[in-house]
């Protein structure tokens, strides 16, 4: 029988991606990296669409070239279809079925957020159903129970600000440069966790809130620690904030990324005790994050779970989640009209 070989597209944001999988092997991922919205402390979407129209083709040709495999060998072609910026959705959605007319092969729609999960089931060892999966990234976080590769609900999500926007807020007040998540995750390394205490927001439910955290470092800071976090009188002059941070930045990292680990873990664990799921995995941008990867294999060793974590090049964004995704719907027989839009938002 001929294999299932799946060529995936991820345009959804600044990362130009292309994968090729092989009945739900990975043969190949490759991901341009837009080094161009550094220098604007963000992604600016104008600027990412036009280097995805740069990026796309070369990208694909090296992803199908490390693979051995040519078009023709391809069963379909998968791309991101929601959510993400639309102009950057749309390049690799244009591409994709323009790929898909051309060769007269069928067109997948995957949504990133479901392909952000199912980079869980790339590794050799993958958890079984049902499964939970704390998706952090810069955009979402959300706490996703697993049934089926297709089938997913939402069983809490942030009210507010995304992990991934707590990190790189942070950083940017610490005057790190965009994205500073991993910057944060790399000074943490050296500092105490216990240093400093920032509030835990009381959400209900599995829900999460990030944006009181964010207004206590801006108080923090412009008190340069001097004040209680809530304090509003600003007591430090500019200078005076800029030397408490260079002098003590490593500690406020590593009490930033602490808190925002126990509000992820405490409601992912909440969640797991209700619901009685013992296979628990994490997925998303914020899940490179080496304090939150540690803390999540040793909850799962306190508590007897089963602990998941894709292999750091599947974390951030990838074509290889949207080929593994695009496999699991292809056996669904779950394809797309060419006239599919893309879409800013989704699930
Ligand atoms: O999933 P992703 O690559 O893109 C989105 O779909 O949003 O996630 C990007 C987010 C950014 O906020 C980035 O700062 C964060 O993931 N991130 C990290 C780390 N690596 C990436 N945050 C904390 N620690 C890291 N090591
Ligand atoms: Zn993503």
């Amino acid at each position: 029988m001929n294999k299932i070989n799946i060529l995936a597209i991820e345009s959804s944001c600044d990362e130009t991606s292309a994968a090729v999988c092989s009945n739900g092997t990975l043969l190949s991922n490759r991901i341009a990296t837009q080094a161009v919205h550094a220098a604007h402390g963000g992604v600016v979407p104008e600027l990412a669409s036009r280097a995805h129209m740069q990026n796309i083709v070369p990208v694909v040709d090296v992803a199908l070239k490390e693979s051995g495999l040519q078009l023709a060998d391809m069963a379909a072609i998968a791309f991101t279809q929601a959510p993400g910026l639309i102009g950057s959705l749309l390049v690799g959605g244009q591409f994709a079925k323009s790929l898909a007319l051309a060769l007269d092969k069928p067109l997948i729609a995957v949504n990133h957020m479901q392909a952000h999960v199912l980079a869980n089931l790339i590794a050799d060892e993958k958890p079984s159903f049902p499964f939970l999966c704390l998706t952090v990234s810069g955009g979402h976080t959300q706490i996703v129970k697993c049934v089926g590769p297709t089938q997913m609900e939402i069983v809490g999500e942030t009210i507010d600000d995304a992990a991934g926007e707590a990190f790189d807020k942070a950083a940017k007040l610490l005057g790190l440069p965009y994205p500073g998540g991993p910057l944060v995750d790399k000074y943490a390394r050296e500092g105490n966790p216990d240093r400093f205490q920032f509030p835990e927001p009381k959400i209900p439910g599995y829900n999460f809130s990030f944006s009181g955290l964010k207004t206590a470092i801006l108080y923090f800071l412009r008190n340069a620690g001097t004040a209680q976090v809530y304090k509003e009188e600003f007591a430090a002059t500019e200078e005076e904030r800029k030397k408490f941070i260079e002098e003590n930045l490593a500690d406020i990292c590593a009490s930033i990324q602490s808190r925002i680990i126990t509000i992820l873990l405490n409601k992912l664990s909440r969640a797991a005790r209700d619901l009685g799921i013992t296979n628990l995995c994490i997925a998303g941008g914020v899940s490179a994050n080496s304090g939150l990867r540690k803390a999540f294999k040793e909850m799962g060793t306190a508590k007897g779970w089963n602990t998941f974590i894709p292999d750091f090049q599947y974390c951030t964004d990838n074509a290889g989640m949207i080929a593994i995704t695009g496999y699991y719907k292809y056996l669904e027989n779950d394809f797309a009209p060419l006239d599919t839009p893309s879409m800013a938002r989704g699930f």
